[in-house]
């Protein structure tokens, strides 16, 4: 049988293996590997190895088939742990299991289509300020208006001045964030905790100390700058809102619409317990933090790609159009199926979380390789959704890929932007509806266009997010004047 080490290693190994290229090109050295690999090879921090798949076949074999043998990467959890503490995203077993179930209902399609009007409140509400004639930083613009429905939706927090104070923190922790993603410390900490993990029969002191340990790696290396302290301070300032919500939603009881109240009154259906207000302060976080970005970094390259091409631009126009102005609803976005064309191709082009890491919990085969426990694997998505012989012309930006037609031609884990198997995006749905509904309005109310032509790629440092400010110009369309 094969094993890791027969799996082809990137070229342009240093004596740190490919840390310093992965540190700083980030998704882009997945691209290369494709190109040079094809569909398996392995690059390497210093000298332990990370596997990665890059077909359908190996992405959907290791994340559905094979899910079981495979546990999110520590360091990926010890990356959002300050923030998300032991919320969905990072914990794993049953803790993950019982947590999941008790959020499905509030992810449910229908449900999601409740949340329909509370969007469009936001986005309408946003959307009044572009002034006719104006340049919008079309980036600036989509983190204000997913920021807000996330708010909305979550806490039922109206005004966006209110979570102005919000805003920066949540600004510090993605700066810490994307400080961290693919960095020495963190590899260095999550190998650390991964030994430690591996102790067993460890005398009950012994046991507490490693315990300890752990927990201090998962938090931020405590460096006095003052960086370090103004995250800290953004982690308190969302945590002390946050409590302020739970302690007042619990005293005052009263139905609200929001995630909050719904994550409050969700009930363990086997031994009716409640959440704790340390749990639902992690899920409201992880909801957070996890929820909103993600969408605006997404909606803010539909309208880069609308903007450059106005073939695709006439016909989301024209598919918009037939709703004749009516402020669409959750039914009418299910029928924009060209838009959700332009959503779903600007995630397959720019990803916002480029690649799934992962590692393996016990021994286990994935493409006839044998790979240890503990063995990392990543599928990279970005470099999986330009493999030219799925996506032909990888680089050209189509919404017409996605016509129902063509998704049922493509053979499953050929597009997976928001991850596959039992740790797939719980929000999925409700970031395609907002897109949706945001992409509707923009159509109806506004025309736009590119303020230069010089493209614009991906800045491969952060989580693909355009490398300059996307400028347009706006103009009222004359029944919105
Ligand atoms: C375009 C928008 C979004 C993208 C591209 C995206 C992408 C992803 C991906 C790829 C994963 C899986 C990570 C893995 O398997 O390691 C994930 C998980 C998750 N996402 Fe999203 N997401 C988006 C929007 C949202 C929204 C709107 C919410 C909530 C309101 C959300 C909440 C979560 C949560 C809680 C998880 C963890 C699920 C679990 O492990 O059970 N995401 N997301």
């Amino acid at each position: 049988m094969k094993t890791v080490e027969d799996i082809p290693v990137l070229s342009g190994q240093t004596f740190s293996g490919h840390a310093t290229e992965f540190r700083t090109t980030q998704a882009a050295i997945f691209l290369r590997l494709a190109r040079e690999l094809g569909d398996l090879g392995q690059i390497r921090f210093f000298n332990f190895p990370l596997v990665v798949l890059c077909s359908p076949e190996l992405a959907h074999e290791a994340l559905v088939e094979k899910q079981k043998s495979f546990e999110k990467s520590l360091a990926t959890k010890m990356m959002f742990y300050p923030f998300a503490g032991r919320g969905l995203f990072t914990s794993e077993g049953e803790p993950w299991r019982k947590n999941r179930k008790l959020m499905a209902p509030l992810f449910h399609p229908r449900t999601i289509d409740g949340y329909a009007p509370m969007m469009n409140d936001v986005i309408t509400r946003c959307l009044d300020d572009w002034r006719d004639g104006e340049i919008i930083d079309a980036g600036r613009e989509m983190t204000r208006i997913t920021m807000g429905v996330a708010a909305k939706v979550l806490f039922d927090a109206d005004t966006l001045d209110e979570s102005d104070e919000i805003s920066a923190a949540v600004r510090t922790m993605f700066d810490y964030l994307g400080e961290q993603t693919a960095s020495v410390s963190i590899f260095v900490r999550a190998t650390i905790a991964q030994l430690l993990l591996q102790l067993e029969h460890l005398p009950a002191p012994l046991a507490r100390a490693r315990e300890a340990t752990i927990e201090a790696l998962h938090q931020p290396v405590p460096l006095p700058t003052a960086k370090r302290r103004k995250l800290f301070a953004a982690i308190r300032t969302v945590d002390d809102r946050i409590q302020r919500m739970i302690t007042d939603r619990r005293q005052k009881g009263g139905e609200r619409p929001d995630l909050l109240s719904r994550l409050l009154a969700a009930r363990d259906e086997v031994d009716g317990s409640f959440m704790t207000d340390r749990q639902v302060r992690d899920e409201a976080m992880t909801l957070f933090i996890a929820g909103h970005e993600t969408t605006a970094t997404s909606t803010t390259w539909c309208l880069y790609f609308l903007a450059r091409n106005p073939e695709v631009y006439r016909r989301w126009k024209q598919e918009v159009d037939g709703l004749s102005g009516k402020t669409p609803t959750a039914a009418d976005a299910l029928r924009l199926e060209y838009t959700r064309g332009v959503f779903r191709e600007a995630l397959r082009l720019y990803p916002p979380a480029f690649a799934i890491d992962r590692v393996a919990v016990e021994a286990v085969e994935v493409g006839g390789y044998h790979l240890p426990k503990l063995t990392s694997i990543i599928v990279p998505i970005h470099a999986l959704h330009r493999r030219e012989a799925i996506f032909p012309d990888p680089e050209r930006f189509d919404p017409a890929r996605f016509s129902p037609e063509n998704e049922a031609k493509r053979p499953r884990g050929a597009y997976m932007p928001f991850g596959a198997g039992p740790r797939i995006c719980i929000g999925a749905n409700f970031a395609t509806l907002e897109a949706e509904l945001l992409l509707a309005q923009i159509a109806q109310r506004f025309d736009f266009e590119p303020v230069s032509d010089a493209p614009i790629g991906p800045d491969y440092g952060t989580a693909l997010r355009p490398e300059r400010p996307v400028l347009l110009r706006v103009r009222k369309r004359r029944a919105a004047a």
